[in-house]
């Protein structure tokens, strides 16, 4: 097998463009390359369970909002593998097996988990589940032998965890695992796209999210009220295109056919940032061509949405074949771990025939 390529989501809330520029977008582009041999992609709700575990309700409305979410931005279950994490139970074999090998200060030390203990208040009490979840996380890699993992830098601590456990693991038990490698979105912009508030982050708990599944009336509101430049205050002052989340969202999103189709006044992004940046230009016009941009993206998701909407019953149906096809995949990488692990004593005829014969007086 050489390249195989995983990635997954916790199925916590609705996908955003956040999501979508910093990986789905991607994804759906790998898929359609083909160039991989195997491509699986799925929804971490046991990662989820660990710092939601008195929230099941959430999490089991959220398989179907992803589903529809991956399937209406283009993941193709002909192409690629969807799955549900928890449907795997091999996963949990192996990352009881993972735990052997590696230290509680190792997984202390991972920058991740430590920003998301100060996140979640977690400082005085942290519920071990959650604490190990970067070891069940290289499971989820390992298990599948992925060699690629697209995902954001804030996933790059876990990658490395899985590599080190793939090394001890080989090293001590013999060559079973294989090393993966990270993917990162390839534009800056695609990192770390900023709310609609112009924060950080765009994020379900800083309620400044634009939804996959936004309708057109939903985006415009929330495309007029989002953040720009302070400091623009008259049309004719000039403007700030740094930190100013509309021209964020217009680099991440805006192409040139664009500026042809909705606005040819200007030929291109650096155009219309030279304009807003001597001044006379006005926010809103800028609001209203992205507004454009966005809904010419979205407007082909939101209607394969639609249609996906009508079937829920197929969409469990196509997750519980990914989900059969993934287990087919795990139980044999299981077999090989258990064979290098010295545990699969009843498949050893060797090891039956020498006992029987040893312990024969
Ligand atoms: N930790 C990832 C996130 O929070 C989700 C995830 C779980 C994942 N297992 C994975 C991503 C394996 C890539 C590969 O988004």
């Amino acid at each position: 097998m050489g390249k195989v390529i995983l990635t997954g989501d916790r199925p916590t809330g609705k996908l955003h463009l956040g999501h979508y520029v910093g990986s789905l977008r991607r994804r759906v582009e790998l898929q359609n390359e083909g160039d991989y041999d195997r491509m699986l992609v799925f929804m971490a709700d046991v990662q989820a369970l660990t710092d939601n575990a008195d929230n099941p309700e959430k999490i089991r409305r959220n398989i179907i909002e992803v589903a529809l979410d991956y399937l209406s931005a283009g993941l193709d279950p002909k192409k690629c593998t969807l799955f549900i994490q928890s449907r795997i139970p091999e996963l949990a074999e192996l990352t009881t097996y993972l735990m052997n090998l590696i230290t509680v200060s190792r997984v202390q030390r991972n920058p991740t988990v430590k920003t998301e203990i100060k996140m979640r208040n977690f400082e005085a009490n942290i519920p071990l589940g959650f604490f190990c979840y970067p070891v069940s996380q290289a499971a989820d890699i390992t298990l599948f032998k992925a060699t690629t993992v697209p995902a954001g830098e804030d996933q790059e601590p876990m990658l490395e965890v899985a590599r080190e456990l793939v090394r001890r693991f080989n090293q001590t038990y013999g060559d079973v695992l294989v090393e993966p490698e990270i993917m990162l979105p390839a534009n800056l912009t695609a990192r770390r796209l900023p709310g609609t508030d112009g924060k950080e982050k765009m994020s379900k708990s800083l309620g400044n999210c634009i939804y996959l599944s936004d309708d057109a009336e939903t985006v415009w509101k929330k495309v007029k009220g989002m953040y720009t430049d302070p400091t623009h205050l008259n049309l004719s002052d000039p403007g700030h295109v740094e930190g100013n989340a509309v021209f964020t969202y217009l680099d991440a999103f805006s192409t040139d056919a664009d500026f042809a189709d909705f606005w040819p006044e200007y030929h291109n992004l650096d155009e219309l940032k030279d304009h807003y940046t001597r001044g006379g230009l006005g926010d809103m016009k800028c609001k209203k061509f992205l507004n454009q941009v966005l809904n010419r993206m979205l407007e082909p998701i939101r209607e394969r949405r639609h249609a996906f909407e009508q079937d829920i019953p197929e969409i469990y149906n196509i997750l519980k074949k990914g989900s059969d096809a993934a287990r087919e995949i795990g139980a044999q990488t299981m077999d090989e771990v258990r064979k290098a692990m010295q545990i699969d004593y009843f498949n050893d005829a060797e090891l039956i025939r020498s006992q029987a014969e040893m312990f024969k007086k």
